[in-house]
């Protein structure tokens, strides 16, 4: 393979639409190529193909991928699926049976069995699919993992994931699967955890695991308590609990139900030092006999070096993509025995709730009391919200033998909410 790196975009709208962006700026560089797109109603996107200059790049505009895949087949390095979650397996099997490797958005699949059947199905594709988790490929990652994995900071004690982005009503939305737990007989579990901030869950297993360079915490126990402020049929607010196999503890909070700025904030705790990284931030390492390390990570675009990434392995120049499918199989099954250990997602009552309004966005918040002090608990001491008042019973533990009862809590998850 030889760039341009020749590529099929699924879709036009949504993120797809920054996927486009990014592959328009790359074959400015020369060094991507776009030979087709689809969208099922491409006139909806008009103004997009003119932007993006279809009929002078020569871009190929179809209303069904499975069309534009056989029809583009043999003119193809590469196909991105940057579309709804519950269309991921399909899409990228589509390209596979063609012998096509896929940059598939996070997160792949959030139906384990699913996810096994992609894996399985990955090695049909001539080189491996690559899974769109952002942050994998970061230079100060990588070298703090490195130092990790070489024993400076001692051995892994336990790491934590604060993870807030507040998202208003609308964003739910924007789609018909925001939100959403299940569309028609389809597990979608759209979700904070699962979908808006997997990559840094994912970024949390990836400290975690202790193989080689790329390897991801594997998961032994899970506990977890959801909750929802939006009315939705989902989860906005997750707590989660997991045990690693090499005995590490993990503690998660994430949330859509919250105000103010975003931030996500990724700690680890080893014998010797703290390790603290947010993207987008500094990266702290304050060391326990007080010295404190604090570096700077270079500005990133993510989309243009996930691309740049992946091309490079395809072409060969690197041995393999930052997340192949089957690296994502911790992340999807820690996301899976969150519901199986919470069994259903507690309503927060009116009183806890509140609206806040960002004047300058003009848009609503929803925000959840007392969440700041919850989350600390929960994070720091392994308070629950519900052992601090939050109107629920504890969590069970789950384990991947509980993995087969997953469509069965979700749709009783589902029916709960009808009633
Ligand atoms: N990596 C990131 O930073 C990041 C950010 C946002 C979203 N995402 C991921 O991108 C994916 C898409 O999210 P979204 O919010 O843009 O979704 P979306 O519902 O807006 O869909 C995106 C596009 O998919 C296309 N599409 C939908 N159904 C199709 C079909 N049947 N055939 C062909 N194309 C079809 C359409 O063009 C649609 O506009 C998700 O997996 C999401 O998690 C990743």
């Amino acid at each position: 393979m030889k760039t341009p790196i020749r590529i099929g975009i699924i879709g036009m709208g949504g993120f797809a639409g920054s996927h486009h962006q990014a592959i328009a700026r790359l074959e400015e560089r020369g060094l991507a190529k776009l030979i087709c797109t689809c969208d099922p109603n491409p006139a909806a996107f008009a103004a997009e193909q003119q932007n993006w200059r279809f009929a002078a790049r020569g871009v190929e505009v179809y209303n069904d991928y499975r069309a534009m895949l056989h029809a583009c087949q043999h003119r193809l390095d590469e196909v991105v699926i940057p579309t709804p979650i519950q269309l991921h397996a399909e899409m990228h099997l589509a390209a596979v049976a063609y012998g096509l490797p896929a940059y598939v958005e996070k997160p792949p699949t959030l139906d384990h069995a699913e996810f096994e059947r992609m894996v399985a199905a990955d090695a049909r594709a001539r080189k491996s699919s690559l899974v769109g988790f952002n942050f994998i490929i970061e230079q100060s990652r990588l070298a703090l993992k490195t130092r990790l994995l070489a024993g400076e900071f001692g051995a892994i004690r336990g790491a934590t994931l604060c993870a807030l982005w507040p998202r208003p009503a609308g964003y739910f939305a924007r789609n018909a699967w925001a939100g959403r737990l299940m569309l028609g007989d389809r597990l979608v579990l759209d979700s904070c955890f699962g979908n808006g901030m997997a990559a840094f869950v994912h970024n949390l297993l990836f400290w975690t695991g202790t193989g080689d360079l790329y390897s991801w915490a594997q998961i032994a126990a899970v506990r977890a308590e959801l909750y929802r402020g939006h009315a939705i049929e989902g989860a906005d607010t997750f707590f989660v609990e997991a045990d690693t196999v090499d005995g590490i503890t993990l503690r998660f909070a994430t949330s859509h139900a919250c105000s103010g700025p975003s931030g996500q904030t990724e700690l680890i705790v080893c014998d010797k030092a703290t390790l603290r990284y947010s993207v987008g931030g500094q990266v702290e390492i304050r060391w326990n006999d007080g010295r404190t390390e604090r570096m700077q990570p270079e500005p990133f675009d993510p989309l243009t070096e996930n691309h740049l990434a992946y091309f490079r392995y395809l072409n060969g120049e690197s041995p393999r993509p930052a997340t192949k499918l089957a690296d994502a199989r911790p992340f999807v099954t820690l996301n899976a025995l969150a519901y199986l250990s919470s069994g259903r997602i507690t309503p927060l009552p009116a009183d806890q709730l509140s609206w806040k309004r960002d004047e300058k966005e003009q848009k609503d918040y929803l925000q959840i009391s007392g969440m700041a002090a919850v989350q600390e608990n929960f994070l720091v001491r392994g308070v629950w919200p519900s052992a601090a008042g939050w109107a629920r019973s504890p969590a069970e533990v789950a384990t991947p033998a509980d993995l087969p009862r997953l469509p069965a809590t979700i749709r009783e998850m589902v029916s709960a909410v009808a009633k």
